[in-house]
């Protein structure tokens, strides 16, 4: 079968996808997958553009981004923005590792549907659901799943009309209160997130949260332990065994999700067994009501005071770098790293 691994992206996460692919290439080229995969790398540019050929396999190689504007190699091809690469017909399954935006929202996931090509994870829906923190709650809570209280709020509400922006911020103390999140509705790696315990801080994240996203929404704070579990599967999906996260800062923000040393990964994490199996349970109601396929790392938070498991979101293209949790976690369960991506692989053609 010939993979077309797509990696890069237009997103915040354009590095992280670079990594996790160079973990998956690598995977593929190993024992067993050898004889069963061929890989046909695409590069998606920070730009949009698509790039197919040597380009990608020197990114994979280098592991550094392709610095814009990049006019050289992208005539060189003579591609336009809305042009792909002639190999996009040579591929008999994509693997999109695509982190955040315009990758693991649905938008290449409704692109490669058009496409009749089969492709691992999770669909238009499952992939919308799981980018969107306002939509992934409303699902959650239809669903019976515990969360934290939040609000959802619109850009409109603390840029358009002055009157409006002091009687938000009045009803988020009223009914949140302090400290709360602040988070950009559809973005992942911490980016544009805020702790915020005062109204300056407030309003401040609230602005700064509208540069990024129309859709904002506010959290009440929990002080709880991170856990996370894997879902493998399609329709009847497995949960991993669980995982926690652990780090000294005061929240799980960008700088301590990738620098080295900042956060440390303790699989199994040492729960009580009950906490273990109802986020395993919950893991795969979650899954099943995004409608995710293949794979999904869901978020939990573990407020030990009172014992209390809530769920923080679903994440269907997680990050799958060797020192990843979600392939960490399914190593411990005993799948391997090929094992992994040749079931997810599997998963997509069956
Ligand atoms: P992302 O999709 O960018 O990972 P998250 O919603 O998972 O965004 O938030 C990132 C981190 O911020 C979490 O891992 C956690 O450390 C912290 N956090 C987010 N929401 C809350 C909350 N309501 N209470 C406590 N910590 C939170
Ligand atoms: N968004 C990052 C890649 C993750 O969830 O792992
Ligand atoms: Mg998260």
């Amino acid at each position: 079968l010939r993979v077309g691994l797509l990696f890069g992206g237009c997103s915040g996460e354009h590095e992280v996808s670079i990594t996790s692919a160079r973990a998956i290439a690598k995977a593929l080229s190993s024992g067993q997958n050898t004889s069963k995969y061929e890989i046909l790398p695409f590069y998606i540019q920070k730009d949009g553009h698509w790039l197919a050929g040597d380009t990608p396999q020197q990114v994979l190689a280098s592991g550094k981004p392709l610095s814009l504007p990049n006019s050289e190699t992208a005539s060189s091809q003579s591609l336009s923005r809305w042009e792909f690469p002639p190999q996009v017909g040579e591929v008999d399954v994509w693997f999109p590792i695509l982190h955040g935006p315009n990758g693991e929202d649905g938008t290449v996931q409704g692109l490669l549907t058009l496409m009749q090509v089969p492709f691992v994870g999770s669909g238009v829906l499952g992939s919308a659901l799981g980018m969107d923190k306002i939509a992934m709650k409303m699902v959650f809570a239809q669903a019976g799943l515990p969360q934290v209280k939040y609000k959802a709020v619109n850009r409109s509400q603390i840029w358009s009309n002055p009157c409006v922006f002091p009687k938000l911020c009045d009803d988020i103390e009223l009914t949140l209160g302090y400290p709360c999140f602040i988070k950009p509705a559809n973005l992942g790696s911490s980016v544009g997130i805020a702790k915020v315990r005062s109204r300056q801080e407030l309003e401040a994240a609230l602005d700064n949260a509208a540069s990024y996203d129309r859709r904002i929404i506010v959290e009440a704070a929990v002080v709880a332990r991170e856990l996370e579990c894997a879902v493998l599967g399609n329709d009847q999906p497995k949960a991993s065994v669980v995982g926690e996260i652990t780090y000294k800062s005061e929240f799980y923000d960008y700088e301590t999700k990738y620098t080295e040393g900042k956060a440390d990964l303790v699989i199994p994490a040492a729960v009580p067994n009950a906490v273990t199996q109802q986020i395993q349970e919950m893991a795969l109601q979650a899954f099943a009501a995004v409608d995710a396929a293949g794979l999904a790392r869901v978020d939990f938070f573990y407020v030990e005071a009172t014992g209390e498991v809530l769920i923080n979101e679903i994440n269907t293209l997680p990050g799958f770098t060797a020192t990843s949790m979600y392939p960490l976690l399914w190593q411990h369960s005993g799948v391997s790293f090929p094992e992994l991506v040749d079931q997810l692989i599997q998963l997509a053609v069956a």
